[in-house]
């Protein structure tokens, strides 16, 4: 049977921003950007997105196109000895990623639910804190797991076209209205003006002064929102035609990842400043405190709440879509599986992964902290070192396809590749590590 492709140009697009687009932007960046105050974190990530990330994507574009492979089998046939192994890093990443992902994608699935059902009436910080308990573990928790998972297979299962293309295509425009909506209400709140001044005056003093910090921070982050340093890019460009202009849709993809981040934020601080809460104060379940208690005290906080939960599950499940994709076409196109029964055996092996993090939050640090703190920002470096230095003649005429002449692009790009990412990411890997 012929390898699938992409109908359309918007549906590889919409597909590469869903990836991008979920848990990332509007659950971990809040929080990050809180813990490393506001607005000194969000200049350094900006500067890692436009210098680092989008080369970054191109480098994945490249391979997948070049090679028509999963990424197992792209670097195998591209690379010789070791580099023809590095695919498994990724194949490893996937895993992990996608199985708490998904518990925390259960959790947000779970806050819309109690949203409809009951309201949020905790405005007491305690109260909220324990109803973050009971959604972060036990067995409910794990049934959301579930629930979320069976969406995530039932979309590969349908294949590309039908499955991850149609909709993405439904999915992708609905993140992005009800965002807007959110935003123009964060816009009318009491807090408004405060939450601005923290989140976008430009504080260069603490940078300067926590920079071993932000710096990995902000790089993990920027490889994280753009789903790099797993294969999804090489997965979703290996469905591509040779005619697309790769830079062109890299850019449109970056772009629109990093606005719906910084559009989050005007969503969030506005919203936790207008009950008076500070950003920041401690780890992945105080957004959901935080926000539940301030759903609880402003006007029409329900059906803001909702909105805003039931958004990001959608995020949440365009993004999976393309962790599971990653695995599940290694299995077609290297085993020999059917679609079928390789999304679903996969699936399932996500979900037992994943069982742990229902049980206790500590292996949602671990994961989280193995996954994205070490193996995405490792992946990327493996990525750039071979495409920079490795094949960079492979990767100029990839890249130039599609587009004609390079001008200088080309050379600014390979540069790119070759020694900042490769600098930022080797300065964070180390930072990170002695930091722990
Ligand atoms: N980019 C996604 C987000 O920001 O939520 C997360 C992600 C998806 C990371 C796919 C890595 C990946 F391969
Ligand atoms: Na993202």
């Amino acid at each position: 049977m012929a390898r699938e492709t992409w109908a359309t140009r918007a549906g590889f697009i919409l597909a590469a921003v869903g990836s991008a687009v979920g848990l990332g932007n509007i659950w971990r960046f809040p929080f990050i950007t809180g813990q490393y105050g506001g607005s000194s974190f969000l200049i350094t990530y900006l500067a890692f997105v436009a210098l680092i990330g989008f080369p970054a994507i191109l480098v994945e574009f490249v391979i997948g196109r070049r090679t028509d492979r999963n990424p197992v089998g792209a670097l195998r046939e591209l690379g010789s000895g070791a580099w023809s192994y590095a695919g498994w890093l990724f194949v490893v990443t996937g895993f992990i990623i996608l199985s708490y992902y998904s518990v925390v994608a259960g959790w947000f699935l779970r806050y819309t639910l109690i949203g409809i059902t009951e309201g949020f009436t905790l405005t007491d910080p305690a109260e909220a804190e324990a109803l973050f308990g009971t959604v972060s573990t036990g067995l409910d928790t794990l049934l959301f797991h579930a629930v979320f998972m069976l969406c995530v297979i039932g979309i590969i299962a349908a294949g590309v076209r039908r499955g991850i293309e149609l909709s993405v295509k439904v999915m992708v425009p609905a993140i992005l209205v009800l965002l807007l909506g959110l935003a123009a209400y964060g816009f009318t709140l009491d807090g408004a003006s405060a939450a601005y001044a923290y989140y976008l005056s430009p504080d260069f003093g603490t940078i300067a002064a926590n920079w071993t910090e932000i710096l990995p921070a902000a790089a993990g982050q920027a490889f994280f929102t753009l789903s790099l340093g797993m294969g999804v890019m090489i997965t979703y460009a290996s469905y591509l035609g040779e005619d697309r202009n790769l830079a062109a849709d890299a850019g449109i993809i970056a772009t629109l990842d990093t606005l719906v981040a910084v559009l989050v934020g005007f969503v969030v601080f506005p919203v936790l400043f207008s009950v008076g809460i500070e950003p920041g104060t401690g780890g992945p379940g105080a957004i959901f405190v935080s926000l539940t208690s301030a759903f609880a005290g402003i006007p029409g906080g329900r059906i803001l709440g909702v909105v805003f939960f039931g958004m990001v599950g959608i995020a949440a499940l365009s993004s999976a879509i393309s962790i599971l994709e990653v695995l599940v076409s290694y299995l077609i196109d290297e085993v020999g599986v059917a679609r079928i029964p390789a999304s679903a055996a996969v699936g399932v092996a996500v979900f037992l992964l994943g069982v742990p993090v229902t049980v206790d939050l500590i292996f949602l640090d671990l994961y989280d902290l193995l996954a994205d703190g070490i193996l995405l920002v490792l992946g990327s470096l493996l990525l750039a070192l071979f495409v920079g230095w490795v094949i960079p003649d492979v990767g100029r005429e990839e890249l130039r396809k599609g587009i004609g002449d390079l001008g200088g692009l080309g050379d600014a790009w390979i540069w790119a590749v070759r020694i900042p990412i490769v600098i930022v990411v080797i300065v964070s890997l180390y930072l990170g590590i002695v930091d722990y």
